[in-house]
């Protein structure tokens, strides 16, 4: 039986560190995937460079992004695990579908017009960024997975990417598949601790999973909870609720979570001993990813040989479909050499 391919990337950006807005929206999604399907989950540190263009910090950022990726569950032996930049395939067929790409459609992206509507002049957007999508498609398009887990930020994205191949099958022939966004609907988007915008590292409305405990209490404890709520001994709301989300998701304790939604609408708990019990739980959740991450941040070789292994897997189905594309847009002719 032939299994879906499922494929995914994140870029590093931030400090490369998770929160748990992305564990929720994508990488849980990813553990789950991994048991059932053809799994290709990558770091794209490519992307990475739009905005990082710091020696040390992308190294920083891709070694936490890898350790967080491994430290979580993604799973070597079942999954494909690399790091973009590592294959040349994905900027190899960038340059390609930039042939079938409208301006028209690039200038449509949001990555593109957000800038411009927050004033940034066109001098300060680099090639990159506006670019952005294509070297995305590629990413997908390459290992024609069927679904593509990603953010709801990102439905766009994947979108544009099905645009690009339909254009490319249709002037040289099918060679790509049209993957689908998958976006789970309960978790489409996490919000943060301010109990107002998505939860994201650049707003530090954010709860991390591998700092240091002192920091994730801070974090729990300064969350947004029932503004109209003064005292413990009022009836307080649970829907909207930031902390009670994050309960709901996070707590495996089902019955302390009813129980403190319980006790919460009849005012007869208060918000610390709520929040609390949502730090406990965080730590009890998470604690086995934070013990990974140490063991595996004192292992370089292991994780390099983990890349590696990644990156042979995925560079043979790159390769693969480099050569049909060659085929299929003339590059390859009787006087071609390379396989
Ligand atoms: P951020 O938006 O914090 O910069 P990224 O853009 O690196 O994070 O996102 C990495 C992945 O996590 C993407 O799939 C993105 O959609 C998802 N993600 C990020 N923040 C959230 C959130 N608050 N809720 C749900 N998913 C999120
Ligand atoms: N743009 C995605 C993000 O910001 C990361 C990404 C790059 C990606 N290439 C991808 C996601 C291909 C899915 C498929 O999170």
């Amino acid at each position: 039986m032939i299994k879906n391919r499922i494929l995914s990337g994140i870029a590093p950006s931030g400090d490369g560190m998770l929160h748990i807005g992305n564990y929720l929206g994508a990488v849980r999604q990813f553990l789950e995937f991994q048991k059932k399907y053809d799994c290709f989950y990558f770091v794209a540190d490519l992307h990475g460079l739009t905005t990082i263009q710091d020696k040390k910090k992308m190294q920083e950022n891709v070694e936490s992004l890898v350790l967080n990726y491994l430290a979580l569950g993604i799973d070597p032996e079942k999954s494909t695990f690399y790091r973009q930049s590592d294959l040349t395939e994905h900027t190899e067929l960038q340059s390609i579908l930039n042939n079938v790409t409208p301006l028209g459609l690039i200038k449509r992206c949001h990555a593109y017009k957000d800038k411009l509507q927050k004033g940034v002049s066109e001098e300060n957007i680099n090639m990159g960024l506006f670019c952005y999508p294509i070297l995305m498609a590629a990413d997908i398009l390459l290992y024609k997975p069927d679904l593509v887990p990603v953010g709801k930020d990102q439905k766009q994205h994947v979108e544009i990417t099905r645009d690009i191949a339909s254009r490319f099958n249709k002037i040289f022939g099918k060679v790509f598949k049209l993957p689908k966004a998958y976006i789970p609907k309960e978790v489409a988007v996490i919000v943060g601790t301010d109990g107002k915008r998505k939860m994201s590292k650049s707003l530090g409305n954010y709860i991390g999973i591998f700092e240091s405990e002192e920091n994730i209490k801070k974090q729990v404890m300064g969350c947004f909870t029932d503004p109209k709520r003064v005292h413990g001994d009022e009836p307080g709301r649970v829907s909207g609720n930031p902390v009670f989300l994050y309960h709901r998701l996070l707590n495996e304790n089902k019955a302390e979570v009813k129980d403190l939604e319980e006790r919460y609408k009849k005012g007869r708990v208060g918000d610390v001993e709520v929040k609390e019990k949502l730090f406990k739980a965080i730590m009890k959740k998470f604690g086995p990813a934070r013990e990974r991450y140490s063991v595996l941040k004192k292992s370089p070789d292991k994780v390099r040989k983990i890349l590696k292994r990644g990156a042979g897997k995925a560079g043979r189905i790159g390769k693969k479909t480099m050569r049909e594309v060659g085929e299929a847009v003339g590059l390859k002719n009787k006087y071609s050499f390379l396989g």
